[in-house]
């Protein structure tokens, strides 16, 4: 298509896909005036204080949330299919210690799918086995890359604990009370889905090419990386501890809001035009852990900068990454490792996804609006 197209206004770019709708989807609803968020039309409120992980992935998967029959046995898959192949531990801990975290998931997972005797097997139980091994290894890839960077070896799953609980011992190495557990077991439930975003996109797109799951969550986690998608909570985090102290709140926002082109990590979103609902769950555990931990400043400063970026003359509303970074934080858990909590999460959802693209599916490939040169003289290396 050529600029002229778009100069009679024959075509309209629709910049960033803003509200182009490409595909039906039964996985979740958004509305983000209300603010709604719903995993198979079940509330999201309703789902971060009664259920599991586990439960969430049996939801995403098959569609429907598991009697406890069911639940046996998808954490019983889950458990199964631990332990990370020897050759893709090796590459972890050779990673070098400079690198990003979400590029050693990356390099991790991409490996998974030479360590898979079926990785092309598209039928619906090889999908199936596809996914819950993927979910089942990213809390290991993980943690042993977080262990690898402070010299310490990688812990042996333990088979007792379900996948928050096991997630939290295989990065410390001992188990953790109960507070935390569910804490992580919540964050990762809010994380798991959430619609046709950059990063689920990106593994729809790969997914429509019939291309295999480890390809398209291998392209899912590079998107997640970014600062304006998963990234952000990192951004959460350095901009409260460059910020400091709560007194700091209001000048800083102040100073740094005077530049039109900032950005504030953990603000704003393409779907949301009111307060995300999940981070009205994440801002009740931020303050529990807070209260837990005895550290009440991260969350104290995180009340302040939601207050003063909600009352401005445009007002911005926090997303589910700006009360997790202070959750986490207060958790113990250092910035790096955010965004691949994020993506030990998300996996479920981009999973899900990949099996609904190939049950129905057509190519994506979208067109432009071709602004460069036409027809230009062919001029031999010899003479440019
Ligand atoms: N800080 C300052 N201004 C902002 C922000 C922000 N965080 N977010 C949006 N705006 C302003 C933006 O400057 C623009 O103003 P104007 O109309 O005057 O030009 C307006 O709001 C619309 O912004 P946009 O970039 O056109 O909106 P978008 O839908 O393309 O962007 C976003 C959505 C998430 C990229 C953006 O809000 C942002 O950059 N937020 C910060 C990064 C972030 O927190 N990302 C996590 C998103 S939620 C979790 C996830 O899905 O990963």
């Amino acid at each position: 298509m050529t600029a002229e197209n778009l100069t009679s206004g024959r075509i309209q770019i629709a910049m960033g896909l803003q509200d182009v709708v490409v595909d039906e989807s039964k996985i979740c609803f958004i509305d983000g005036k209300l603010p709604k968020l719903l995993y198979y039309g079940y509330n999201i409120l309703d789902l971060a204080e009664n259920c599991s992980y586990e439960e969430i992935v049996h939801l995403l998967l098959k569609g429907k949330l598991p009697s406890k029959t069911e639940l046996a046995a998808i954490s019983r898959e889950l458990i199964e299919a631990r332990g990370l192949p020897a050759d893709v531990l090796e590459t972890i801990k050779k990673a070098p210690k400079s690198s990003i975290p979400m590029d050693v998931l990356r390099t991790a997972v991409s490996q998974l799918a030479l360590t898979d005797p079926k990785p092309n097997d598209d039928t619906p139980e090889g999908r199936y086995r596809k996914a819950i091994r993927l979910t089942a290894l990213f809390p290991e890839i993980v943690a042993a890359d977080y262990r690898a960077r402070r010299g310490l070896d990688a812990v042996k799953n333990n088979p007792k604990l379900g996948h928050a609980a096991n997630f939290m011992w295989l990065l410390h190495g001992k188990e953790a009370g109960p507070f935390v557990v569910k804490t992580m077991d919540v964050a990762l439930v809010l994380h798991a889905e959430h619609s046709f975003n950059a990063s689920t996109f990106t593994a729809r797109v790969i997914a429509a090419t019939l291309s295999d799951m480890y390809s398209a969550v291998t392209g899912a986690i590079g998107a997640l990386k970014g600062p304006l998608h998963g990234g952000a909570n990192e951004g959460v985090i350095k901009t409260l501890l460059e910020i400091g102290d709560a007194s700091k709140v209001e000048p800083w926002i102040l100073e740094k809001t005077k530049d039109k082109g900032f950005r504030l990590m953990g603000f704003g979103h393409r779907v949301y035009k009111a307060l995300d609902p999940r981070a009205v769950v994440l801002k009740k555990y931020s303050e529990k852990s807070g209260k837990e931990a005895g550290v009440t400043k991260w969350f104290e400063m995180s009340v302040k900068i939601e207050e003063m970026m909600k009352t401005r003359e445009k007002p911005l509303y926090p997303n589910v990454d700006f009360y997790s970074a202070s959750t986490y934080y207060t958790m113990g858990l250092p910035p790096e490792i955010f965004t691949p909590i994020f993506a030990v999460s998300r996996v479920a959802g981009w999973c899900a996804h990949v099996i609904e693209q190939q049950s129905h599916n057509r190519l994506i490939r979208p067109d432009c609006a071709y602004t460069g040169a036409m027809d230009v003289p062919f001029v031999p290396i010899e003479k440019r």
